[in-house]
This record gives structure tokens, C-alpha cells and sequence, in this order.
């Protein structure tokens, strides 16, 4: 009767022991923390026109930028460009516009591209043109500056391949139209 006891005793045991261990095992392989909130926190920058303009991006003017500007650098940065667009003479529009001549050309122009309004909008019926100034902005926030725009960039954030760049894509003309004078009052709105 003894052992009979001790037997069911140790056998009681030995259940809970087992288990307490798998209770142990998968709490620690299943445990896990519940997120305070359901789904990712998607993050994302997009913000009205208005406040583009405002922002720090591309606070410097871009006469004093290109002033120290490097067109080699900028054709480097231009590879970024060029998943989308073709710089070359006669160049095929691609996901977006040719840019051979981009520099003072008015807005939303080149031939055989279907533009998004908010680029058409913004062109004011193509009186508006691609000045230093615009380049500047635009390319420091494509869809800050130009709320809808369809094109998919993020901005090119350094003020330094900001201008490289854009000092790139004047050469890129059959005669580059003269760079903004840094120490003109209206150096700003170039
Ligand atoms: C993912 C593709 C993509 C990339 C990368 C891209 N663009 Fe664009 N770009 C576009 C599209 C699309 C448009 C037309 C936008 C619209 O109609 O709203 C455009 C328009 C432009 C325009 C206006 C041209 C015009 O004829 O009015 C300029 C200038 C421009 N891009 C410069 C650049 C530069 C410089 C870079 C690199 C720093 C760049 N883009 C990178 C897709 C791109």
C-alpha cells in the first residue's frame, strides 16, 4: 500500500514537473510582447505646398551654392537621375522628361510628355520656367515643392549635391544660359 502511494505520489509529481516545463519551454518560445499599437507606424513626410516653401530645405540661394559648385560631382549625382531621366540632346523621355536643356526651359514643355496636373498647374500654361531658384527647391523636396508631382524622388537633401547637380544640368544645353551673380541683391530668386 506503501509503495502503491509513493508510486502514485512520484508519478503525480512527475506529471507536474513535465508539465510545468512545457508550460516553461513554450511560454518562453511563444512569449511574445504585444505592439502598443496594431500595425507599423508608417512614418512619411508629405506635407502641402505651402509649408515647402518654408521649410529649412534649400534655405541657402542657389547663386552662392553654385558658386562653389562642381559640375563632374553633379554628373555623378545625376546617376540617380537617370533611372528616369536621359540628359542627352534629342534624348528620349523615359519614366520622366528629357532633360537636355532643362535649365531656364519652361516648365511642363517638353514635347511628347504627359505631365501630372500639379505640374501643368504649376507651369501656369508653361509661363513659368525652370530657373536656378525652382531647380533648387524642387529638388531639394520634389513633392513638398510641388504638391502631386508625379515625380517618384525623394530630394536631394545636401545642399552640395543640390547644387553639383544643377551646375550639371546647365552644361547640358547647346549654349548654357549665365549663372545667377552670387553677390546680386536678388541672388535669392534666381
Ligand atoms: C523615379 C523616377 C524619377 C527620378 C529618380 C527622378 N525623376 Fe525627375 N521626374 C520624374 C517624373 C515622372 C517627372 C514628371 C513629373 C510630373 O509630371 O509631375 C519628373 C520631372 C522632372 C523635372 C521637370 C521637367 C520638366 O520638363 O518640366 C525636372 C527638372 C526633374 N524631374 C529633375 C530630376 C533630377 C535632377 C533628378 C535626380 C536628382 C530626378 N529628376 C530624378 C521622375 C523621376
Amino acid at each position: 500500500m506503501n509503495s502503491y502511494m509513493n508510486m502514485a505520489v512520484g508519478a503525480l509529481l512527475g506529471t507536474v514537473f513535465v508539465l510545468m516545463s512545457v508550460s516553461i519551454a513554450s511560454e518562453s518560445i511563444f512569449h511574445s510582447e504585444n505592439p502598443e499599437k496594431e500595425g507599423f507606424a508608417i512614418v512619411a513626410e508629405e506635407a502641402s505646398a505651402a509649408d515647402g516653401a518654408a521649410a529649412p530645405a534649400a534655405a541657402v540661394p542657389i547663386a552662392q551654392l553654385l558658386a562653389k559648385a562642381d559640375a563632374k560631382a553633379g554628373e555623378t549625382v545625376f546617376k540617380k537621375c537617370q533611372a528616369c531621366h536621359d540628359g542627352t540632346k534629342g534624348g528620349p523621355n523615359k519614366v520622366g522628361p528629357g532633360l537636355f536643356g532643362v535649365v531656364d526651359r519652361p516648365i511642363a514643355s517638353h514635347e511628347a510628355f504627359a505631365y501630372s496636373s500639379a505640374m501643368k498647374d504649376f507651369s501656369k500654361g508653361a509661363s513659368e520656367k525652370w530657373t536656378f531658384d525652382h531647380l533648387n527647391h524642387f529638388l531639394a523636396a520634389p513633392k513638398k515643392y510641388i504638391a502631386g508631382t508625379a515625380m517618384g524622388f525623394a530630394g536631394l537633401q545636401k545642399d552640395t549635391d543640390r547644387a553639383n547637380v544643377i551646375l550639371y544640368l546647365h552644361t547640358l544645353a547647346d549654349s548654357p544660359v549665365p549663372l545667377p551673380d552670387p553677390n546680386a541683391p536678388d541672388a535669392a530668386t534666381q
